[in-house]
């Protein structure tokens, strides 16, 4: 009996430190029989990682959506209009509008971004000690950011609020540790919709106000606000888990900071596979070449590994052009995309804003963190800020955070299981992508109404 209780106690015990690996690896089986197997991962058997590039940037690589089954999934995470969203336009006159007006709101002399990420961090960060989430400290950062990029003006309280309700709905289903509540994300539409007048450049041409409004709401208060509150989530942990490196920064150069921030991109890439539908041949060799329609999965984590000797340490020398002895553009590094396909519009603005941020956020905190650093990051980032004029005692909050970690890891990945299923039979039933491919243009309805709860 004794024995048993032990042997029960032992097995709880370990729980967190085998429970969420195996529950990981029966997500990906059960995705996989969901979603069905799809698609050739590059790099992988037919295209390795010296055609990485070469393949990604040929012109026969440019179809977004159209015809894989992978982007119903895409679009039921990054709704509401994922039709208008800018990443899943096919190209054509309708994405050039939509490319043409992003770039001209992302265009913002260095000095006014710079000084609007110093104000929305400033603001952010007041009255803000002890333990915080980094990526919910982040969000209203970057919401009142993508607000003044597109109005011109400060962001009201209310519209920061549905903003961040709007983005933390779409990353929380993304990672599957909550589902997605269209009409939490409507309201953000109802809002944008009233205050298109009010954007201080020509919106797209030949969009409905509705289309509009989604286009908006896709690209800056969707992907813009996700992707820096994960951007700098990373950062921040990475700085937190080595104190060697924040100190560094803290005292250094921009230029040591850039090579922070490349070397978080590389090892933590905020896109895991990019996917692209092919609309011709691409010639492999002789006798070798992938057909039109096939579905290629670029993979950033394996491209952004290989090259680079001990490929999972955190290593910001990498980026030193004078220890590598090659420019950065030839290393295994596109953390923004390949120029010739569809590259991130904020390739130029996202680092200049970061690395203000990241200031900000130095010159008043000593950060700490014992939190598993994973790229997806479910966890949000647990951190401790210790104001940098107060006594730095951490010893006893890091040994708190491990625990806690480790223990929410295991709940954790149990809903990611449960919840992540769900939504990938649930997106699979609705296929919005591929019914909107075949169903006639006047019968498309745009509004897709709430579906899940509010
Ligand atoms: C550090 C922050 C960011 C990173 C690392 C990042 C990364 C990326 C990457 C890798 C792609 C290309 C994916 C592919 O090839 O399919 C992409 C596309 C895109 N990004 Fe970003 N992004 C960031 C911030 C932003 C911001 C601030 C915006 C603001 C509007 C933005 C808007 C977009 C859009 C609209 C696309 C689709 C481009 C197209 O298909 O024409 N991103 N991003």
């Amino acid at each position: 009996m004794l024995i048993a209780i032990i042997a029960v106690a032992g097995v709880l015990v370990s729980l967190p430190w085998w429970l969420p690996d195996r529950i990981v690896a029966v997500r990906a089986r059960l995705f996989a029989r969901v979603n069905g197997e799809e698609g050739i991962p590059v790099p992988g058997g037919l295209v390795g990682v010296e055609r990485f590039r070469e393949v990604y940037s040929h012109p026969a690589a440019n179809g977004r959506s159209r015809g894989a089954a992978l982007s119903d999934l895409f679009w039921y995470w990054l709704a509401p209009g994922p039709e208008m969203h800018q990443e899943h336009l096919e190209a054509g006159e309708r994405y050039d509008a939509v490319a043409r007006a992003t770039r001209d709101l992302l265009a913002v002399p260095r000095a006014q971004a710079e000084e609007l990420a110093r104000r929305c961090a400033a603001r952010a960060l007041e009255g803000v000690h002890g333990l915080v989430r980094l990526r919910d400290l982040m969000m209203p950062l970057w919401a009142e950011f993508a607000y003044e990029l597109v109005f011109g003006r400060p962001c009201p309280r209310e519209a920061r609020d549905l903003i961040t309700g709007n983005a933390n709905d779409v990353v929380t289903s993304l990672k599957c540790t909550g589902l997605r509540h269209m009409r939490r994300r409507l309201r953000l539409t109802e809002y944008l919709l009233d205050r298109l007048p009010l954007v201080r450049r020509p919106l797209p041409a030949g969009l409905t106000p509705r289309e509009q409004a989604y286009y908006l709401q896709g690209a800056f208060f969707n992907t813009a606000v996700v992707q820096m509150s994960e951007a700098m989530a990373h950062l921040l942990l990475v700085l937190a888990r080595h104190p060697e490196v924040q100190h560094a920064a803290r005292t250094g150069d921009d230029h040591y900071l850039d090579q922070v921030i490349a070397e978080t991109m590389r090892l933590y890439p905020l896109f895991g596979i990019a996917h692209r539908i092919t609309t011709g041949d691409i010639r492999l060799g002789e006798h070798t070449a992938i057909p039109a329609g096939s579905v290629l999965c670029f993979s950033y984590p394996e491209f952004h590994r290989a090259g680079f000797a001990d490929p999972d340490r955190f290593d910001p020398g990498r980026f030193d052009p004078g220890r590598s002895g090659r420019p950065v553009k030839e290393l295994n590094h596109i953390p923004f995309g390949v120029a010739a396909n569809r590259p991130c519009p904020a390739w130029r603005l996202a680092p200049i804003a970061m690395r203000v941020a990241a200031r900000e956020v130095l010159d008043r905190y000593v950060l700490d963190s014992s939190v598993t650093h994973t790229r997806s990051l479910p966890s949000r980032g647990p951190c401790l800020l210790t104001p940098r004029d107060a006594p730095h005692r951490p010893r006893l909050a890091l040994a708190f955070l491990r625990v806690r970690d480790r223990w929410e890891d295991v709940w954790r990945s149990l809903v990611q299981l449960v919840l992540g299923t769900y939504m990938v039979w649930d997106a699979r039933r609705q296929r919005l992508c591929e019914r909107h491919f075949t169903t006639e243009p006047e019968n498309r309805h745009v509004h897709p109404g709430p579906r899940n709860g509010s």
